[in-house]
């Protein structure tokens, strides 16, 4: 348990210059992981120094792998090699971490020996037999608490077979839990998505010398990884996160007269739906600069306000915009007319259950939000919703992070309880807004 730090974000006057997000966090996990299986010295700039990848990269120390921090943002690890890792010898604490935790159970999977994983009380609750199911079937065991949760202990195997497997839900996480455990597994590891999810996994690791196939067939996407290759280090530049850009972007849409840039943002097409719905919703928001980075698509993201607008965000989008959600929301709930958010059932067992953080919060601003199965519907006034409230984290740095931003614009301030989940993703993030003219402050 930590001290909680409240923050309390007040109404702001137009936002305006140019800022850079942190690096990327599912890009960052990935670079050192595969730099921690990879022969030799893999160079990361502008990787993310939150604390769900710091947890990674202490696990990774944990199993063998040299991980050493240069300065800001510069990292170089050196790997053991595929099939290299090393029990751990004790157990691996991922704080907040869901990535770093699925990533690395697919990892252990497939090396002869026990690992045992913990987190904190959100951790804790989220459900891993998404994971353990196909993990079993390529001949790990596990030994879990009550419906699949940690602390749990992977048994890994010796001898791992390789599986062709369905996602029963769209889940990147899962996808690349199962490609990793593929790694050190003969023959071919296939995943097969019905609705295709962000591949930072299969494009890295090619990046760092396997071979990845993707096939488009009648069932879905199919990522098939052949096993056992030999991975080279390879430099990684982390691009901005496009999850952490799209609260300033926000900001930017909301408040009246803003015109801001986000500079370096990662704009790979599985990531970008919150842009493309901000844009559906009347928002001004111009890519300048585009070029490619790290082999990713970056942009500069220019954002003047412009009034908002309901739209009907369909489901189909969401793997593309999973975790901008309850930001998207803050903007539909000062938007006019109504907002449908479609599909949003993979919400519920994130950080926190979103939809509940959606539908609890906005309403207690203000706002009018009906929950209908997995949509979620704003009706919006063209005024933001009135504020005055204080909102419970969850632990969830993404509930912290939005309503903050939402307090920019209502008429009553809004209190986070506890502000400090918001160093899981975005170190420095206040600081950062205020620099844009936000006005976020610790006393409540
Ligand atoms: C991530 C995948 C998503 C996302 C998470 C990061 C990744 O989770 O919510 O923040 O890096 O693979 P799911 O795969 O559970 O949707």
């Amino acid at each position: 348990m930590h001290a909680p730090r409240p923050l309390t974000s007040r109404k702001a006057g137009a936002l305006s210059g140019t800022i850079r997000v942190p690096g990327d966090k599912s890009i960052s996990h990935r670079a050192l992981m595969f730099g921690g299986l990879a022969l030799g010295e893999t160079r990361i700039t502008g990787l993310l120094e939150g604390e769900d990848v710091l947890a990674t990269a202490a696990a990774m120390r944990a199993m063998g792998a040299t991980v050493t921090r240069d300065g800001d943002g510069q990292w170089r690890v050196t790997g053991v090699g595929v099939g290299g890792l090393s029990e751990p010898d004790a157990p691996l604490d991922l704080g907040n971490a869901g990535t770093a935790t699925r990533l690395l159970m697919g990892l252990i999977a497939a090396h002869p020996f026990t690992a045992f994983m913990t987190g904190d009380a959100s951790l804790r609750s989220r459900p891993m037999a998404r994971v353990t199911v196909p993990l079993e079937q390529m001949g790990a065991r596990f030994v879990t608490r009550s419906k699949g949760r940690l602390p749990l202990a992977v048994i890994g195997t010796a001898t791992p077979t390789p599986i062709s497997y369905t996602l029963p839900v769209a889940s990147a996480q899962v996808k690349s839990a199962v490609l990793l455990a593929g790694l050190n597994t003969p023959g071919e590891t296939s995943v097969i998505e019905p609705e295709p999810t962000r591949d930072h996994t299969e494009n890295m690791l090619r990046h760092f010398g396997a071979t990845v196939r993707v096939d488009e067939t009648p069932e879905g996407r199919k990522a098939t990884l052949v096993g056992q290759p030999v991975l080279k280090a390879a430099d990684v530049v982390v691009p901005g996160d496009p999850s952490s850009a799209a609260f300033p972007v926000v900001a930017g849409c909301i408040v009246p007269g803003s015109d801001i840039i986000v500079a370096g943002v990662g704009l790979n097409p599985l990531r970008a739906g919150v842009f493309a719905s901000l844009r559906d919703m009347g928002a001004s928001i111009d890519e300048v600069n585009p070029r490619v980075e790290g082999g990713e698509p970056v942009a500069d993201l220019r954002v003047r306000y412009a009034p908002l607008h309901g739209a009907e965000i369909p489901a189909h989008r969401a793997p593309s915009m999973i975790d901008e959600y309850l930001v998207l929301a803050m903007a539909a709930a000062c938007a006019s007319g109504r907002t449908i958010l479609r599909g949003l059932s993979e919400l519920r067992v994130k950080e926190s259950d979103r939809l509940a953080a959606i539908a609890e919060g906005l309403t207690a601003c203000g706002a009018i939000v009906t929950v209908a199965g997995d949509d979620c519907i704003i009706d919006g006034t063209g005024t933001p919703p009135k504020g005055g409230v204080t909102i419970g984290a969850k632990l969830d740095h993404r509930i912290a992070m939005s309503y903050l931003i939402l307090g920019a614009v209502t008429e009553q301030p809004i209190r986070i309880d506890d502000a400090a989940p918001v160093d899981t993703s975005f170190p420095g993030f206040a600081d950062l807004m205020n620099s844009l003219g936000l006005k976020i402050a610790a006393e409540a």
